[in-house]
């Protein structure tokens, strides 16, 4: 998979690629990951990418010039599936979501910063809206980290034992069961009996019936197995 952020903020990005899974899943080349400065495509003096709005109004807003030349240079290079925006209004990440976006090869995220961004580019550059839930952040680049990686750690081979994305919470519908490790008692609070009792049909259900029972008490709204 390729995946382009497009940015004024590019530094914001460098930390969340440059560790743990995320690095390591560049390293092995199961990702390629670019970040781009959207002053490098401003053709103002000052590199500028932002300005006034018109009709007048409070914030300065994300000119169209430097994000069509950024995308259009990229697309001369390859084919994107899909070019999103990183919106409050967008439509919300879900697992669903991210399981689509990682079938995907070229991906571009587009943050957004300020108080917004020219509606056109809203209306003819972009394919598709993501918000990652309802609060506003100071710009996309936060945003895009997150989609970045709830869709990188699902690429094969990200990941050493490949089970454990689709044992993630959300995968099937339902909230992960608790896990324990090591000492099997502490302070007095125990493991629970069935996961040291080595009876593998045993602890399945036991598994299962935690993840129904955390799912109806905590998430009801994730219909309890129907994945939405
Ligand atoms: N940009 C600002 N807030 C955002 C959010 N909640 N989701 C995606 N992009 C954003």
């Amino acid at each position: 998979m390729r995946l382009d952020i497009i940015t004024c903020l590019p530094r914001l990005l460098d930390s969340p690629f440059s560790d743990s899974i995320l690095k390591r899943a560049q390293e092995k080349g199961l990702v390629t990951v670019k970040v781009h400065d959207l002053r490098e495509y401003s053709t103002h003096k000052h590199r500028t990418t932002d300005d006034y709005a018109f009709g007048g109004g409070a914030g300065m807003v994300m000119m169209i010039e430097p994000i069509d030349r950024c995308i259009a240079y990229l697309k001369a290079e390859r084919t994107y599936n899909e070019i999103i925006y990183m919106s409050p209004d967008g439509e919300l990440l879900t697992q669903s979501i991210a399981n689509q976006l990682s079938l995907k090869e070229n991906l571009i995220l587009l943050c957004g910063h300020y108080k917004g961004i020219d509606e056109r580019v809203r209306e003819h550059l972009i394919t598709r809206e993501i918000s990652i839930g309802n609060y506003v952040l100071s710009g996309g680049e936060l945003a895009a980290a997150v989609v970045a990686d709830s869709v990188i750690r699902l690429l094969p081979g990200v990941l050493n034992d490949e089970t454990s994305a689709l044992s993630d919470s959300f995968q099937d519908g339902l909230i992960a069961p608790p896990v324990y490790t090591r000492p099997a008692e502490y302070n007095g609070w125990k493991v629970p009996d069935v996961l040291l009792s080595g009876h593998q049909a045993k602890i399945e259900d036991w598994k299962q019936e935690k993840a129904l029972e955390r799912t109806k008490s905590r998430r009801p709204d994730l219909n309890m197995g129907l994945t939405s």
